[in-house]
């Protein structure tokens, strides 16, 4: 397709091109071009030890890119890829150190989006990719918001329609002597833990708690605030007391729309179940900020399955805006 191979034409002369994966779109450059990193940084205004995910077309290319591919690596990426799994490994020399913030690791993954694929496909190497937004902003989950939140910074967006998972790929370090998820996402610890037979560790800053521990990050302009389903009317009544507009995510089982927006009057998001919830997560930041509302009450799932990585995202949202 033509518009694939500009696309993979400007990789190699250094541009940028943000492009879909079934997690969320990714801001892509050369991962061998250091200046080309080092403006994939810039676009971002990305803090220079944030580490970026390096693509590749095949779990068959590790090897050009990583100095050791433990058993466990090995079991992950013949299991999961292509699709929302990023895997830790010992950083090989080709990479230029920009990618892993100056780590001795590298972050990988294969991506599952066909154009993510054919883009890979048809320029041969490694794509470095973090997520297509402004630090520190909610993912894109969608062309348009990446059009809306880098404009002219990036060159080219390739269009694949909306993202089908929505939240961000799981993260799981395989380059230590324990296995480790890093980030929570759609490939669960459950699924880990069937393909690894054993238990996988979520580390501390991944595993949930007071949404004050978190960093700022995933934050839309409005306050996120997480509450319980029986406190959610309640809740609502008190802020919109005290001049607040307030906006509500939850899922179908827990708020009927109808009745929240007759009882007080709100802009509600309501997903029909976790996976409409995880598609929907960061596009409903979005239309809900764009309401005008100045708090969001999201009614967190169980951290079960990928539940887990939903309840990682609301809880850093709502840690930005405490
Ligand atoms: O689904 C995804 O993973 C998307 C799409 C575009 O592939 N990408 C994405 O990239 O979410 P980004 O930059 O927003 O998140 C990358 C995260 C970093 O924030 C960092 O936490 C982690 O990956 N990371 C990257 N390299 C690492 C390393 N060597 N060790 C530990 N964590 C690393
Ligand atoms: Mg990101």
């Amino acid at each position: 397709m033509e518009e694939i191979r500009s696309a993979a034409e400007a990789l190699r002369r250094g541009e940028l091109v943000a492009f879909p994966t079934e997690t969320v779109y990714g801001l892509g450059a050369d991962a061998e071009n250091e200046s080309a990193v080092r403006a994939v940084f810039a676009a971002k205004a990305r803090p220079p030890d944030n580490p970026l995910i390096v693509h590749i077309g095949s779990a068959l290319q590790l090897n050009q890119w990583v100095t050791e591919l433990p058993e466990a690596a090995r079991v992950l990426a013949d299991r999961f890829w292509p699709g929302p799994l990023t895997l830790v490994l010992r950083r090989g020399p080709r990479l230029c150190p920009l990618v892993s913030g100056g780590l001795a690791t590298v972050a990988m993954r294969v991506p599952s989006h066909p154009v993510a694929l054919a883009l890979l496909d048809e320029f041969g190497g490694a794509i470095a990719a973090p997520s297509a937004n402004r630090s520190g902003r909610v993912s894109p989950t969608q062309a348009s918001h990446v059009r809306e939140e880098l404009g002219a910074a990036v060159c080219k967006v390739l269009d694949g329609g909306p993202s089908e998972i929505g939240v961000e790929s799981t993260i799981v370090d395989v380059s230590g002597s324990t296995v480790e998820i890093l980030r929570p996402g759609a490939v669960t610890r459950e699924q880990l833990r069937a393909a690894l037979g054993e238990q996988v560790r979520v580390a501390a800053h991944a595993r949930g708690g007071a949404p004050g521990q978190y960093p700022a990050h995933y934050c839309p302009a409005a306050r996120v605030e997480l509450v319980q389903p029986e406190r959610l009317v309640e809740r609502a009544r008190s802020l919109r007391e005290h001049g607040e507009r307030v906006g509500v995510l939850a899922q179908r089982k827990e708020a009927d729309r109808a009745r929240f927006q007759a009882e007080v009057g709100l802009a509600a998001v309501v997903p029909d179940d976790l996976v409409d919830f995880a598609r929907r997560l960061y596009s409903a930041l979005r239309h809900l900020d764009s309401m005008g509302c100045t708090v969001i009450l999201a009614v967190p799932p169980e951290p079960i399955g990928l539940g887990l990585a939903i309840v990682d995202r609301l809880q850093r949202a709502a840690g930005a805006g405490a």
